[in-house]
């Protein structure tokens, strides 16, 4: 059985880079994952008030992660950090206090940028919440994906077969990971 894994992902456009790197990811995934995109963009804001009688939304978004053996994170950098969708949904899933659906599920953060930065504020902010939220979040290798618009052909795959290798090396140390996690 291939290890389900929820797949978020920090931008909403349509065109989104980050979602094209993903959609790609999933045709050269190992088959001992399974890559499934959790859409995040419908959530409401999180609001404490709603912890007694949470949206329907937010009940489906919670399910879809609990059932889950593990989360990877794609994201690009906002203003040097986490974009708010990604954060939100962070939130969201991490409450009622003591409830948190991130509790203990393996993960792995990948981030993009179109400059050459790679995302570097986002995937170390996002790991600060990772470590508080008790997910253990593989650190080598590190996925920063800088200029990620000259690595994509633009028809669902790579322009070079270095970036592919690279990503598959990423998406097996990530299974790998998984299993010792989940023991
Ligand atoms: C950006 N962008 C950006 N890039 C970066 O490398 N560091 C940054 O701090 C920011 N800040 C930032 C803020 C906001 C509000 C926007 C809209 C954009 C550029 C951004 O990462 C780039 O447009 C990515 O291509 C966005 O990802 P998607 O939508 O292509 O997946």
């Amino acid at each position: 059985m291939a290890y389900d894994v929820a797949v978020l992902i920090g931008s909403l456009r349509k065109e989104s880079l980050t979602r094209q790197l993903v959609l790609a990811l999933q045709k050269i995934a190992p088959p001992g994952l399974k890559l499934r995109i959790v859409e995040i963009g419908d959530l409401p804001h999180f609001n404490a008030d709603h912890e007694a009688s949470p949206p329907p939304e937010v009940t489906a978004f919670k399910q879809s992660i609990e059932k889950a053996d593990a989360v990877l994170f794609a994201t690009p950098e906002y203003n040097r950090s986490v974009p708010g969708v990604l954060k939100n949904a962070i939130d969201v899933g991490s409450r009622p206090y003591g409830k948190s659906v991130w509790n203990g599920k393996p993960a792995a953060v990948i981030s993009i940028s179109q400059g050459v930065l790679s995302g570097f504020g986002a995937n170390h902010h996002l790991r600060q919440s990772l470590v508080f939220l008790n997910m253990p979040t593989l650190q080598q290798p590190e996925a920063y994906i800088a200029q990620v618009q000259t690595l994509l052909d633009g028809k669902g795959g790579f322009v070079k077969p270095e970036t592919k290798a690279f990503l598959e090396s990423i998406l097996k140390a990530f299974e790998a990971w998984i299993g010792k996690v989940k023991g």
